[in-house]
């Protein structure tokens, strides 16, 4: 089991399989941004196995592909198959922006990906297509049907509110959820690197105010995931709504993760900066006792909280970097 200084079991590792996306998410990735990672320091496949491999030795049981967007990394069906056959991996999920879902939905369930996590900010086109840069909406949509069919359940919508864009768009994503069976979830936008300054911020206590006085929803004690997440149902339980609240109401205090960028860097935090570079390492031949112990060590760098709200310029990485 790794423990950290402040007695938090880390059980999720966060994987970003690539720091690329199809997408141009307004709070995600600046328009224009071309410092992505080269591909000679991608990790391979062999590669994030043995580091996973080592964590889940080390007794974590959750591991979530990301971005980027996690779908365009290429074999990544091939990769979470190998991922899924650790022995001890008790989850095995995705976060994606779903334009690929449609295509890769039913080979991710048959690799033994458990469930998916997808971004959608708004069930307007036009609303869509300003905050992600194209017109996804139609793709995505696409995409979350055949996750349903596929059986990558219980789906989460993520929906990151954004002041003036998306915050009239709530009770139709409400409605949706309801029709299709999905998990809502509202997340406050967190102030990484410029993309994520620059969209404002909406507090979620708000919105979920103004949910709670038209639905009757009830606090829940499972959490529905490995996650932030703080979880609502409705009595008849058509409707579960999750608050991810990282500014209002942080949740550091349960932090169970850290993060593993596509070059190989070990992020403790999401927003901080304490790291260790694993690729160096992994090429210089490091035997899997030795990256145990660096795994340990590692954790020992943990910081207690992130910083958004007293330094909203501090974290100047993009989200797609570590996945989010
Ligand atoms: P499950 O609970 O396992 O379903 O997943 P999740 O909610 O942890 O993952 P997802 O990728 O769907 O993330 C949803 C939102 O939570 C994103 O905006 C993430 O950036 C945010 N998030 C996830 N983990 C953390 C964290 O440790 N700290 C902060 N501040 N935000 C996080
Ligand atoms: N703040 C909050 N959430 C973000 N995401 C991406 N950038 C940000 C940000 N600045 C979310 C995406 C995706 C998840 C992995 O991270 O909406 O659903
Ligand atoms: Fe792409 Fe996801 Fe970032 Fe949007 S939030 S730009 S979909 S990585």
């Amino acid at each position: 089991m790794l423990q950290d200084r402040f007695g938090r079991a880390v059980e999720y590792v966060r994987l970003s399989v690539t720091d690329r996306c199809d997408l141009r998410c307004s709070y995600c990735i600046p328009k224009g941004f071309k410092d992505f990672a080269e591909p000679d320091d991608w990790l391979t496949f062999a590669e994030i196995e043995r580091v996973i491999g080592a964590f889940v030795r080390l007794g974590a049981r959750r591991v979530r592909l990301t971005g980027g967007e996690p779908l365009l990394r290429r074999g990544v069906v091939d990769l979470a198959a190998r991922l899924a056959a650790l022995p001890g991996l008790r989850d095995l999920s995705v976060s994606t922006n779903g334009t690929q879902l449609a295509r890769l939905a039913g080979p991710l369930k048959a690799a033994g990906v458990g469930r998916v996590n997808v971004s959608l900010d708004s069930l307007r086109r036009e609303c869509m297509a300003e905050v992600t840069g194209c017109d996804s909406l139609p793709q995505v949509l696409d995409g979350l049907k055949a996750a349903k069919a596929a059986g990558l359940t219980p789906i989460k919508l993520n929906m990151v509110l954004l002041p003036g864009v998306n915050d009239q768009d709530v009770e139709s994503m409400v409605a949706f959820c309801i029709e299709h069976g999905f998990i809502l979830r509202l997340i406050e936008a967190m102030p990484m690197g410029d993309s994520g300054r620059s969209v404002g911020y909406l507090d979620a206590q708000g919105v979920l105010a103004r949910l709670r006085a038209r639905f009757d929803l009830r606090p829940q004690t499972v959490s529905l995931g490995g996650g932030p997440a703080r979880y609502w149902a409705t009595a008849d339980g058509r409707f579960t709504l999750g608050v991810i609240s990282p500014i209002s109401q942080h949740f550091c205090a349960t932090c169970n993760r850290v993060r593993l960028s596509v070059d190989g860097v070990l992020y403790m935090c999401l927003g901080q900066e304490e790291s260790v570079e694993l690729r160096p390492l992994l090429r210089a031949g490091i035997s899997d006792a030795d990256l145990q112990q660096v795994l340990r060590q590692a954790i020992e760098l943990k910081p207690e909280r992130h910083v958004f709200a007293s330094a909203p310029g501090k974290v100047v990485r993009i989200m797609a970097k570590t996945g989010g």
